[in-house]
């Protein structure tokens, strides 16, 4: 996009789990998009009552919720429908069901003002997110994606450019934080609950697994973890509830310090002196300070979304879109026609 491009309002819907997004940024020529307003409608207390996200009910509470987030993201921005240039949604991955929602209704109101479409991928919203903080990161940088469903370590030299590292073979780092705050009894979704409780207990109380910490690759595996978690909450019985902290300690430690080491070692394969860390477990306290320690120690900058921000959200969204747009990695398209990838890979997408 050249710099005298007029400016765009790219209006993001994010609707491919548990949280209905949406957000309204604003582009100035090639400068990072404006965040103009956004809002979220979270699930968690819907779904917390079944132990864990119900995809009927999620795309039910996504189809009330989208058009009502829209009046009110318009209105914070003091703008209207008729101001809007470009819908961008979230195409995949995700729920089916719940991503034909969003897809659904930004085609409709793409259709319905004459403009252009774009779906975008959730995974790229989350890498690209830190760029909506107020210390953005600038490319190339090595990305840590760490979200309920996906853990994985990516080169991106730059929007649309993004080469896959390492990822997960079994359980993605979200998944162990949640799989093992359920074996605790601490409920959906686990990872901040975990977390929290960890801050009380004593990390080093129980020796859990690092999986595929010395392999020499970029790959992950969290699976055994969990199963680690379990024989050992089997093993302390009835002492288990005075134990719960240390457990929950020991195992954010383990699940934190093979991030931190397949973070380094990633910075080391690739020689980039930059790191972005985005998805939902991008928010736990513990891995923020282990890596900032750690970066420190070898003059490598971490980037981070905004904490709100770090989790599913529409900005990331509407932004993805919006640097897309910039980017000239493909035109928005007055096809109203959609279809969803539920499973996308990252690397799959294509480039300018
Ligand atoms: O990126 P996200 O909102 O959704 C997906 O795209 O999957 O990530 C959700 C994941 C969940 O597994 C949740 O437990 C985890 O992020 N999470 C955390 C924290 N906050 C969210 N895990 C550890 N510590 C946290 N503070
Ligand atoms: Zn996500």
């Amino acid at each position: 996009m050249q710099a005298s491009s007029p400016p765009l309002l790219v209006l993001g819907i994010e609707s491919s789990c548990d949280e209905t997004g949406v957000a309204l940024v604003r582009t100035q020529g090639s400068a990072v998009p404006t965040l103009l307003a956004h809002a979220l409608h979270s699930q968690i207390e819907m779904h917390q009552a079944y132990g864990g996200v119900v995809p009927e009910l999620a795309s039910r509470d996504h189809i009330r919720r989208v058009l009502p987030l829209t009046e009110c993201v318009l209105r914070d921005a003091g703008r209207t429908l008729a101001e809007v240039d470009v819908v961008a949604f979230t195409r995949g991955p995700g729920l089916a069901g719940a991503l034909l929602v969003g897809a659904g209704v930004a085609c409709a109101l793409g259709a319905a003002l004459d403009v252009p479409v774009l779906g975008v991928h959730h995974l790229e919203g989350h890498l690209l997110s830190p760029f909506l903080s107020s210390d953005p990161p600038a490319f190339p940088f090595v990305a840590l994606l760490v979200s309920g469903g996906h853990t994985q370590l990516m080169r991106v030299d730059g929007v649309g450019r993004y080469v896959l590292l390492g990822e997960t073979i079994d359980d993605a780092a979200g998944e162990a934080f949640d799989k093992s705050a359920k074996l605790l009894g601490l409920g959906y979704p686990g990872g901040p609950a975990l977390s929290r409780l960890a801050e009380q207990g004593d990390a080093a109380a129980f020796k859990l697994p690092r999986p595929l910490l010395h392999s020499g690759n970029l790959d992950f595996s969290f699976a055994g973890l969990k199963t680690a978690v379990m024989t050992q909450a089997k093993k302390l019985g009835e002492a288990l509830p005075a134990r719960t902290a240390d457990l929950a300690a020991s195992t954010e430690a383990a699940i934190v310090e093979v991030l931190v080491k397949k973070s380094l070692a990633a910075l080391a394969q690739t020689g980039l002196q930059r790191l972005v860390v985005a998805g939902g477990v991008g928010a736990n306290r513990h891995l923020r300070q282990q890596l900032n320690a750690a970066c420190a120690a070898r003059g490598v900058r971490v980037h981070y979304p905004e904490l709100h921000l770090c989790t599913d959200n529409g900005a990331m969204i509407a932004l993805a879109g919006a640097m897309r747009v910039q980017a000239g990695c493909e035109a928005p398209q007055r096809h109203y026609a959609f279809d969803v990838k539920p499973r996308w890979p990252l690397d799959q997408l294509a480039a300018g």
